[in-house]
C-alpha cells in the first residue's frame, strides 16, 4: 500500500500560481461571490457545464461547497484568485479506490486567455500525484470546446477517446472527449 494513502488525504489549502494568482479551498463564506460570478457568466458557462442551470441562487452554491467539504478528502473545490479577487473555480474529484482523479474548471470571461486555468490545472494535477497518491488524472470536454481541450493538450494529457452523444445539455446531445495522464507520464512542475 502506498503510504501516501491515508484515511484523510490532504490537499493544500492554498497554492501560489505566481504573478498574483493563486488557488485556495472554498469555504461556505465564499458562496455568494462564487454564485455572483457564475451568474454573470451564466450564458457562456451553461453551454458546457450542466450544473449551471441548476445553480439558481447562492444557496445552491453553498450546498455544493458544503458537499465537497463533507466528502472528507475525496473532493476539493478551489477558487481561482487574482490579486485576492475570486475569478473562477477548479475542482479535483478523487476516487481513492482506483487512485483516479477528475479535474473540472471554469473562469470568468474577463480573465480568460491568460493561462490561469492551465496553471491551476497543472498545480492540481501535481497535488493529485504527489500529495494524494493518485495514479491517473483525467478530464472531459466537449470536442467543440476547443479552449478546454487546449488546456488538457497543453498539459500533456492524452486524448483517450470520444464518447458519442453521451450528454444532453442545452437542448441537444453532445460528444465528450476524454483526456488523461498517468503518474509515470507526468513530468511535474517543469512541464
Ligand atoms: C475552458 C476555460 C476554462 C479555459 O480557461 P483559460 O483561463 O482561458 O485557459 P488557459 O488558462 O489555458 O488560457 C490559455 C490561453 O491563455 C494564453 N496564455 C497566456 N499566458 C499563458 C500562460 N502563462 N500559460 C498558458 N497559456 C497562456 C494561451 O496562449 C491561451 O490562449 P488561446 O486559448 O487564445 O490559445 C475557459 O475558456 C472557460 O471558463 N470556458 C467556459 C467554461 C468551460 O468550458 N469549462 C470547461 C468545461 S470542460
Amino acid at each position: 500500500m502506498d503510504d501516501r494513502i491515508t484515511e484523510s488525504p490532504r490537499s493544500p489549502e492554498r497554492i501560489d500560481l505566481g504573478e498574483g494568482a493563486s488557488i485556495r479551498l472554498l469555504v461556505p463564506g465564499d458562496a455568494l461571490v462564487v454564485f455572483e460570478t457564475v451568474d454573470r457568466n451564466r450564458e457562456r458557462l451553461r453551454r458546457w457545464l450542466g450544473w449551471v442551470d441548476r445553480t439558481l441562487g447562492p444557496g445552491d452554491t453553498r450546498t455544493f461547497i458544503d458537499l465537497t467539504i463533507g466528502t472528507q478528502g475525496r473532493e476539493f473545490a478551489y477558487g481561482i484568485y487574482v490579486d485576492g479577487s475570486f475569478v473562477g473555480a477548479i475542482g479535483l474529484h478523487t476516487d481513492p479506490e482506483h487512485r483516479s482523479a477528475m479535474i473540472g474548471y471554469w473562469i470568468d470571461w474577463e480573465h480568460e486567455g491568460r493561462g490561469l486555468v492551465t496553471k491551476a490545472s497543472r498545480a492540481l494535477t501535481q497535488v493529485a500525484f504527489r500529495d494524494l497518491a493518485m495514479h491517473r488524472v483525467w478530464l472531459t470536454a466537449d470536442p467543440l470546446n476547443t479552449r478546454s481541450c487546449a488546456v488538457a493538450e497543453r498539459l500533456g494529457f492524452r486524448l483517450e477517446g470520444i464518447r458519442r452523444e453521451d450528454t444532453y445539455t442545452d437542448g441537444r446531445f453532445h460528444d465528450t472527449a476524454l483526456y488523461a495522464v498517468l503518474e509515470d507520464e507526468w513530468a511535474g512542475d517543469g512541464r
